[in-house]
C-alpha cells in the first residue's frame, strides 16, 4: 500500500480531491482509521484534554506527544502521521524548535509536525523544514494561546483580521509549510484563504470550502461525554455504548451470571475437588 506523503497531499488539492484528517492517540484507533483510508492521522495536543483530562492543551509535553505518536505510527500503514508540537516547544529559538520536531520524527515516527501561529513562528517553520521535517501550519483559533485569547472564540470575523490571516498563511507557505489547519474561522474566510494559497487548507469549524477537514476522535464519535463544540457533528454515541457495556458487566458480576459456563474453564480431574470438603 502506498504511504500518503506531502506530495500526495499537495496533489490532492490540485485535483480538487478532499483531504480527510482525524485525530488518533493510540494504536487500535489509528489501525481502524487507517484501514478506512483516512489520509492523515493527527496526534493532536488535544490529547491533553480528551486523553489526559487537563483543562487545556498547555500542560502537554514533547514526551507526551512522542509516547502517543509511537503508538499511532504503529497503526498507520497508509496514513501520514502528523504530530503536534506542544506549548513552548517551538518558541525558545530555532534550535530547540528543530530539536523538538526531530524528536517527534525520530522517536515518535511521525511523518510531519504541526505548530500553531503565523509570522511569529515562521523562523521555526523554515528551520524545521530545512532540517527535512515536513510542517503543517495552524491558524485561526490556536488553543495553546488560550490564556492570551481569553476564551475559545471564532477568529477573523472582520475584514482586517481576515486579511492578516491570509498574510500569515502566505508567510507559512513561503517558509515551507506543506499544508495548513484553519480552526474556527467563518466559512467565507476559510474559502478566501484556500483559494489564495497553493498549499491545502484543512478546516475544523471553518465550513466546507476548505481543501480538507479534521475532527477530534472523542468528539465526532461521541466518546467524549462532556462539552462538545457546535461545529462537531456527532457520528455516533461511543461514550453511551461504553457506559452500557460497563453497566451490564457490573449487573452480571453482582448477580453471578457472568462468567457463565461459556466463559469458564473446567477440568474433569478436578470434578470431585469441591466434594472433598
Ligand atoms: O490538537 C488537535 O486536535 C488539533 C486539531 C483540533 C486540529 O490541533
Ligand atoms: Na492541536
Amino acid at each position: 500500500m502506498k504511504k500518503v506523503t506531502t506530495h500526495t497531499i499537495r496533489k490532492m488539492k490540485e485535483k480538487g480531491e478532499k483531504i480527510t484528517m482525524l485525530t488518533a492517540y493510540d494504536y487500535p484507533t489509528a489501525k481502524i482509521m487507517d484501514e478506512k483510508n483516512v489520509d492523515m492521522l493527527l496526534v493532536g495536543d488535544s490529547l491533553g484534554m480528551v486523553i489526559l483530562g487537563y483543562e487545556d492543551t498547555t500542560k502537554v509535553t514533547v514526551d507526551d506527544i512522542v509516547h502517543h505518536t509511537r503508538a499511532v505510527s504503529r497503526g498507520a500503514k497508509r496514513a501520514m502521521v502528523v504530530a503536534d508540537m506542544p506549548f513552548l516547544s517551538y518558541h525558545l529559538g530555532v534550535e530547540t524548535s528543530v530539536k523538538n520536531a526531530g524528536r517527534l520524527l525520530q522517536e515518535g515516527n511521525a511523518g510531519a509536525v504541526k505548530l500553531e501561529g503565523g509570522s511569529e513562528v515562521v523562523d521555526s517553520v523554515r528551520a524545521i523544514v530545512n532540517a527535512g521535517i515536513p510542517v503543517v501550519g495552524h491558524l485561526g483559533l490556536t488553543p495553546q494561546s488560550i490564556n492570551t485569547m481569553g476564551g475559545y472564540f471564532i477568529q477573523g470575523k472582520k475584514v482586517d483580521e481576515a486579511e492578516r490571516m491570509l498574510e500569515d498563511a502566505k508567510l507559512l507557505q513561503e517558509a515551507g509549510a506543506f499544508s495548513l489547519v484553519l480552526e474556527c474561522v467563518p466559512t467565507e474566510l476559510a474559502e478566501y484563504v484556500s483559494k489564495n494559497i497553493d498549499i491545502p487548507v484543512i478546516g475544523i469549524g471553518s465550513g466546507n470550502k476548505c481543501d480538507g477537514q479534521v475532527l477530534v476522535f472523542h468528539d465526532f464519535t461521541g466518546y467524549n461525554t462532556g462539552f462538545i463544540p457546535k461545529f462537531v457533528k456527532k457520528y455516533g454515541n461511543v461514550g453511551d455504548e461504553i457506559g452500557r457495556c460497563v453497566s451490564e458487566y457490573i449487573e452480571e458480576v453482582k448477580d453471578g451470571s457472568f462468567p457463565s459456563a461459556e466463559y469458564s474453564f473446567f477440568s474433569e480431574d478436578l470434578s470431585e475437588l469441591n466434594k472433598l470438603y
